[in-house]
């Protein structure tokens, strides 16, 4: 079975759906399958586009990269609340040493992207996961000047709207592709 990773993300606007988009296309460049999926919560309409998510893509999938807005420095509370149905998962430990990353965007600068990326990794953790980066060997984490972390992919919309700069894309595209290269030699080997 191909190696499978769950893209799970909220967008409201198509920010994050464009940087998931990207970290799509980077996973599917190394053979495995992206998964996508989203979350809806009262008041705030989820993707039409993908699915939502359930417990069992957690069970089914080898790796996990996770994307939300910036919302007061915070990943958006739809996905939390997801977290926070899945402590049958969490107890039989389906997500344990899978490879894991984290996205986000956020309308300016410095509104909070590093808070954001470092507390999404948190539940990740939690459930056992082996968080991934992006190296500085990746060129776009050098030359950006707008999103592309060490700490995951992130877009700022500034004047550019949804449109990812062509370093914010192609810093998502290593990440997918990190994850999807790792996700695949880990399930080899077990
Ligand atoms: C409730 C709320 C809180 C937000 N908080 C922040 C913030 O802390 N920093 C920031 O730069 N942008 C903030 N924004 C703007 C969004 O992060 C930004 O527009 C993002 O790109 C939207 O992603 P989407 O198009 O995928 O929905 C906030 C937006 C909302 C609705």
């Amino acid at each position: 079975m191909s190696t499978r990773i769950l893209i799970l993300y909220f967008s409201r606007n198509g920010s994050t759906q464009q940087l998931a988009d990207a970290i799509a296309e980077g996973v599917s460049s190394t053979g495995a399958e992206a998964i996508m999926r989203s979350v809806s919560a009262s008041g705030d309409a989820a993707s039409e586009r993908d699915l939502a998510v359930s417990l069992s893509d957690l069970e089914q999938c080898d790796g996990l990269i996770m994307g939300s807005p910036t919302r007061f420095g915070h990943m958006a509370s739809a996905l939390q609340q997801f977290w926070e149905t899945s402590s049958s998962s969490w107890l039989r430990g389906v997500l344990v040493d899978k490879p894991a990353a984290v996205f986000t965007s956020s309308s300016s600068m410095h509104g909070g992207q590093e808070t954001t990326l470092l507390s999404m990794m948190v539940p990740l953790l939690h459930h056992g996961m082996l968080l991934v980066g992006i190296p500085y060997t990746v060129p776009a984490i050098q030359t950006t000047d707008a999103g592309g972390t060490p700490y995951g992919a992130s877009h700022v919309e500034h004047a550019a709207g949804k449109h990812l700069s062509a370093d914010e894309r192609s810093a998502a595209i290593a990440l997918g592709a990190r994850v999807g290269q790792l996700a695949s030699s880990l399930k080899s080997r077990s």
